[in-house]
Formats: structure tokens, sequence, C-alpha cells
């Protein structure tokens, strides 16, 4: 990047305020992405961070535990004059989020500060914190007056994650903050959005000319996207016992991912136009009875197994696990858009914990060419073509196609021609979060979720949560883990004559075990 152009990105004069700044996330994201956004000249001099927690400690402990933290969590070795410009601007408030005093505190806080840097009473809220309290610290800053915003002022107020635990509590809570703030000033926080490969997918489909003809239903016979994990629960038994895989991972990353590949080229890159058209897909969702919706859906749970040579134990036998849960840890499901684009092409979904690979990949299965004119040759074992987005753990995209094994005799193999995003950028160290803090304060919300496109994922799972709730109870577990999953999730598509596409690095080699 040129001079001038990192200049004229740096953000405005802002103070960030993290509550839940004693917690997982501020140590091992959101401080590292600051660091990295100082280093690479995006933050404004007239800076400052304030952490707000219950944790009884002051300013100078704050400042010497993140110093300490860095060592393990910074995504490259700590620049010390970088990391003395952050610390600087680091102050801790220790509060409680239910007492009003905590707001009052932080409000003398934040106007001193605004004095010494001033920073234009520019202010961006996160909530870091568990979910009941968003909408009670939002309604205190309200009533505090730290919301409302100015001619030439902004307030902002990020929301990680959860947001609702089904369709209900997510209108609640989105009304519940809309008392206090206005659409615009709501920063729904995915962090999918915030990978580089995901953010790719707009600029492959809509930056280049030649994949669009082919983006529909005449030449692609089914997408897959799969988000697996090889980690289980960790210690997060406690939230995933009331989460479980499908609200962990499908209303939000996943129908991220759907929606990216499936939506309309918007008419701008402009924050509205972009989710207007990932709204319309989720809309466009067929919406099953609960019957269809159990057909369409299997979940699993992992049973002890082995992962790497490792023998690893069974979810119900984890920390702040049941020992009879039926909280499910895998589900696979299929989702059908009805629109003219993708009518009748189905979209396999399935995400899980402790399975055999981490690999989290789009796959578009593109339909066979419409005669075998080499019917004579070994083309059984030739799939059709497949172009997959690799988003994680190496970050690319590989195109699959026949082309004839040298010789002789003719004979068709399969090989592939890959992108990979390190060869050609080479490693750029990131948390994730950079862009989506960086966004925040520059105003542009369009890697965020907007209120109704919330409420749309948590509609096209709504059918899913009625029909698991009222169905009879799961017989868990039904994976080893280290397996890919259940086999019901295999024989949801061999039914409509499919399968999983088997995931592939970047290289085109096979992730099985
Ligand atoms: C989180 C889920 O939102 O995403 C976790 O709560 C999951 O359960 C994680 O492990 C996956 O994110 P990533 O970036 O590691 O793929």
């Amino acid at each position: 990047m040129t001079e001038t152009n990192t200049k004229s990105h740096i953000s405005p004069p802002c103070i960030l305020v993290i509550f839940g700044a004693a917690g997982d996330l501020t140590k091992r994201k959101l401080v590292p992405a600051l660091y990295n956004l100082r280093k690479n000249d995006l933050l404004p001099d007239n800076f400052a961070i304030i952490g707000v927690a219950r944790a009884e400690m002051d300013t100078a402990e704050f400042r010497s535990r993140l110093r300490d933290e860095m060592k393990e969590f910074a995504t490259e070795k700590v620049e010390p004059e970088v990391w003395d410009w952050i610390e600087q601007r680091l102050s801790y408030l220790s509060g409680d989020f239910d007492d009003e005093q905590t707001f009052t505190h932080l409000k003398d806080a934040l106007e001193k500060l605004d004095r010494e840097r001033d920073t234009s009473g520019n202010y961006c809220f996160y909530l870091a914190t568990a979910p009941q309290y968003f909408a009670p610290v939002i309604q205190k800053l309200g009533a505090a007056g730290l919301t409302k915003e100015g001619k030439d002022r902004w307030r902002r107020v990020i929301i990680e994650k959860p947001f609702g635990s089904d369709l209900k509590s997510a209108q609640k809570l989105n009304r519940d903050i809309k008392r206090v703030l206005k659409e615009d000033q709501i920063y729904r926080i995915d962090h999918y959005l915030g990978k580089e490969t995901v953010q790719n997918i707009l600029v492959f489909r809509f930056g280049n000319g030649i994949f669009e003809p082919i983006w529909n239903r005449r030449y692609i016979e089914c997408v897959q996207i799969t988000a697996a994990e090889k980690v289980g629960v960790e210690q997060r038994g406690g939230y995933y016992e009331q989460a479980g895989a499908l609200r962990d991972m499908v209303p939000n990353h996943l129908l991220q991912l759907v929606t990216l590949t499936a939506m309309e080229p918007p008419v701008s890159f402009d924050a509205h136009a972009v989710r207007d058209e990932q709204a319309k897909v989720l809309h466009a969702a067929q919406c099953p009875s609960p019957a269809e919706a159990a057909q369409r859906t299997v979940r699993g749970q992992y049973d002890a197994g082995v992962i790497g040579g490792e023998a690893v134990p069974a979810y119900r036998s984890e920390p702040n696990v049941a020992p009879d849960s039926s909280v499910e840890t895998f589900v696979a499901l299929k989702i059908l858009i009805d629109n003219w684009r993708w009518s009748d092409v189905p979209f396999y979904l399935r995400t899980g914990k402790r399975l055999a690979a981490r690999d989290t990949e789009i796959a578009i299965k593109f339909r066979s060419a419409p005669f075998m004119l080499f019917r004579d040759t070994e083309v059984n074992q030739l799939s059709g073509n497949r172009l997959v987005l690799h988003i994680q753990p190496d970050e690319g995209i590989s195109l699959s196609f026949g082309a004839k094994v040298p010789g002789p005799i003719l004979n068709i193999g399969a090989v592939n021609m890959n992108f990979d995003y390190e060869d050609y950028f080479g490693d750029v160290p990131s948390t994730g979060y950079e862009r989506l803090l960086h966004d925040c304060m520059m105003g542009d919300a369009t890697l965020f979720q907007r209120a109704d496109q919330v409420e749309a994922g948590w509609a096209v799972v709504a059918p899913i949560q009625e029909a698991w709730a009222n169905g009879p109870p799961p017989d868990f577990p039904n994976y080893e883990a280290g397996a890919w999953g259940p086999k019901e999730a295999d024989e949801l598509l061999a039914r409509d004559g499919h399968s999983w596409d088997e995931t592939h690095d970047i290289r085109g080699q096979n992730r099985l075990r």
C-alpha cells in the first residue's frame, strides 16, 4: 500500500470501550488486532481504549497483564514501540455491568480522556460480554447519555455472538436494543466475515466476469459447505450445552457462507446494497414443515475416539457436560433456495466438533458434460468439475477438471488448478478482527449483520429447532471422534444421488485422516 493510500484509511479519532475486558476475546483477538492495526498505521494518534470488567485491578495491572499476554497471542513478534503506543492508550475501569455507578464512572472517564486525547466525542462500545448483558449494558449506556450522537460525533456498539438463541429471542433483543440505538449504530459481529477468504468470495464472484454466467442452476448441481473442526468443546462445555452445533454455527457462520455464495450481484458495494441481497437469499430459503425439516437434517454427538493418534474423550465426558447430554456436536442439513437462480439446487451444510480434519470450505459441484464423448475410456472415475473455495486452514481456490493422462491410450484423469493465498500474497499475520474493528471505526457496516439478516437466519433454522424439540430424543453418541460425523449424514446426500465431496487441501491432497 502506498503512503497516501494508508493515510486515507486511518480511522477517525475515537475511544474504544471494551466491556468484558478481562475475558478471553480481549486478550486473544481484540488487543492483538489493535496492535496489528497500529502497526499498519490504521489507528489515529487521537485514540484510547478503556477496558471495563468486574475483575478488581487498576490500569497498571491491566496494562502489564496484556503486555504479558501479547507474548502468547500476538500474531507476530511484538515490536516495543508499537506496543508502547497501545499501552499508553490503555486504561481500566472495574465495575459490575448491572450497577448504574459503573456507567457514571465510565462517563466521567470518557469525558476526561476525550479532553486529554482530543477524540472528538466518538465512542465505540464493544460488548465482549456474556449475551445476557447485551441489552442491559446498552440500556444503561443510553440512560447515561453515552449513546447520543451529535452533528460531528458518532456512538457505535459492536455486539458479539450469540445474537439470541432462536427467532423469538433475537427479535426481542433487536427490539430492546433499538429502544436505545438506531440501526446504523449497531454492529452485530460475525467473525467469519473477518476472514480474508470469506471476503474474497465477493471479489471472486463479482470482480471477475467469467464465473457469473455459470453461477446458477443450469450449470451447478449442488453446493456443499463444510466447517469441520478437530477440537472438541474444550473448556466451553457450559456454553455448548446451551448452544449445540446448530445454534453455534448455522444461523450465523454457515448462513453467511450460503448468502455470499448465493446472493445476486448487489447494485453497489454499499453496506445496505450488499446486505439487502444477502437477506433476500435467506428470505428465499424454503421453509419446510417440521416433519420435512427433520428429514433434511442430521444431528450427531461424538463418542470417544482417536484423532491424530491421540485418544480423546466422548462429549458426555467433557467438563461441564451432562453425562446423558442430548446436545448435538454435529449437524448436517439441506437447504433449498426458491428463486430463479437456485431452484432445485441443494445446498448441503455440515459442521461439527471432533471430526477427522480441520477444514472449512465451499465446494461447488458442476453438472457433468451433457454428452459422454469418451465413453469407451476410463471416464467412470471422473467426477464433474468442482470449484472449491478453501476458507481455512489453507486459504485459496482450486478448480478440478478432467485432463488426458499422457500416453498412447486415451485415459482421462482429474487434475487441479490451484490458487494458494500464501504463495501469491505471502503470509499476512491477522487475528481476523482487524478489518471488523477498523470498519466499525470507519462507519462501514457492510461486514456486520443487520437486524433483518439475523432474524432471517434464525427463521431458516426455526423449523429444525421445532422438529428436534418435538421429536424423539436422539440416540447419542452416534459418531466416533475422528470420523466425518454419523453415517446418516452420508445417507442425507445419498438419497439425492450425491455424496460429500472429500475435503482436500489446496494442493488437492485428500484430507482424510
Ligand atoms: C465460534 C463458535 O463462533 O466459531 C465455536 O462458537 C467455533 O464453537 C468457532 O469453534 C469457529 O471459528 P473458527 O474461526 O475457529 O473457524
